[in-house]
């Protein structure tokens, strides 16, 4: 049988390397585009940093990609690349736009030029939808987001639509609910929560500071969805998909089970902005900061996944508390 190639943009974040060694044990061929001296650590936290199967190629700008698919014609493109803090996206709208949407346009342009038998996967986020829909919210569910975050999104997400169903492209929307693993950056509450909880629970020191402990997410483990993800690209026909679990959980919910993971008891007291938890020796160690809150973060969004339960009976869904654990002991272990 032929090696499958893929191209995978953003090879470096967590979705991309973990993908990258999900298609390694595949037996794909992967073409790596990255800027110049990138961060490769997530690689080489999965052992993959080294594979004959992965060509990394440097490029300048946006428009290198149209060589890049004329030369390898991948067999599948995974687009990962983009600015990903919903927060952030606040302070520079313009910047996110262009990589977020732009170069999604760029890259489809060029692949119904150079390679239009290639399949294209764009990672949407659950963002685009409506704040206050009934949940759980299905693929066609009405869009509105209300960050720059999620408005680059669904630009792209739309111009991902308008290739395949006006231009032929396979090309495919997952709609990414939150997803987290061992990979995720500090600047998500997953990597927080986890990272001070081991802290405090192997060595005390300052209290975890957190935003709005109320905030409700639907969420993933990232190893779990790059499976589905993979099998998106392997149907015959190319469609959106919800990428969720359809269950919800609190910030709070996410500290109370890491610090569960580690045997350490905690006590929630007060209210509102006062709201903190202790020890058994009565000290703090959670408080709220409200430089942490967000304009309009009142979203309490469940996907319905009933489209991707079809891929499921192959990949189980790793339940919250487990890999919340998980990244819990893996960050205590790393301390040692
Ligand atoms: N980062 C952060 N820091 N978030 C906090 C904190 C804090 O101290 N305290 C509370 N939160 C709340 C946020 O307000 C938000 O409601 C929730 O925790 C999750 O925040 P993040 O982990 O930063 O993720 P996100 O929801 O903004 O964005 C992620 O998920 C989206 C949907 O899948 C990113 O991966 C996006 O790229 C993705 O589209």
């Amino acid at each position: 049988m032929q090696t499958k190639t893929a191209l995978i943009t953003g090879i470096t974040g967590q979705d991309g390397s973990l993908l990258a060694k999900h298609l390694i044990n595949l037996g794909y061929r992967i073409i790596a585009p990255t800027r110049k001296n990138p961060d490769k650590s997530n690689l080489n936290n999965l052992g993959i940093i080294d594979s004959s199967l992965i060509e990394f190629l440097i490029y300048k700008q946006f428009s290198d990609f149209e060589a890049i698919i004329a030369q390898h014609k991948p067999t599948e493109i995974y687009h990962f690349a983009a600015m990903s803090h919903v927060g952030q996206s606040h302070e520079n709208p313009a910047v996110v736009f262009d990589v977020n949407c732009n170069w999604t346009l760029e890259l489809l342009a060029s692949v119904i030029k150079n390679s239009p038998n290639s399949k294209f996967f764009f990672a949407s986020s659950c963002e685009i939808y409506r704040n206050d829909l009934p949940s759980p919210v299905r693929e066609e569910d009405e869009k509105r987001p209300n960050n720059p975050y999620g408005i680059s999104k669904l630009s792209a997400h739309q111009m991902v639509d308008y290739y395949r169903l006006v231009k032929g492209l396979f090309a495919c929307n997952g709609i990414l609910f939150n997803h987290e693993s061992e990979l995720r950056p500090a600047s998500f509450v997953s990597k927080k929560i986890c990272s001070n909880v081991a802290r405090l629970v192997k060595s005390g020191g300052k209290p975890l500071t957190l935003g709005n402990i109320e905030a409700k997410k639907d969420w993933g483990y990232a190893p779990d969805y790059i499976k589905i993800i993979h099998e998106i690209m392997q149907q015959k026909n190319a469609q959106n998909y919800n990428v969720s679990t359809n269950k919800l959980y609190s910030v709070k919910d996410m500290v109370n089970a890491a610090f569960s993971a580690l045997n350490y008891e905690i006590s929630w007291q007060g209210e509102g902005i006062k709201t903190h938890a202790i020890n058994s020796a009565g000290d703090t160690v959670v408080s709220i900061n409200e430089k942490y809150f967000r304009p309009l973060d009142n979203r309490f969004l469940r996907g319905d996944n009933s489209k991707i339960k079809q891929f499921m009976q192959n990949h189980s869904q790793t339940p919250f508390t487990q890999w919340v654990k998980s990244m819990t002991l893996n960050e205590y272990k790393l301390l040692n």
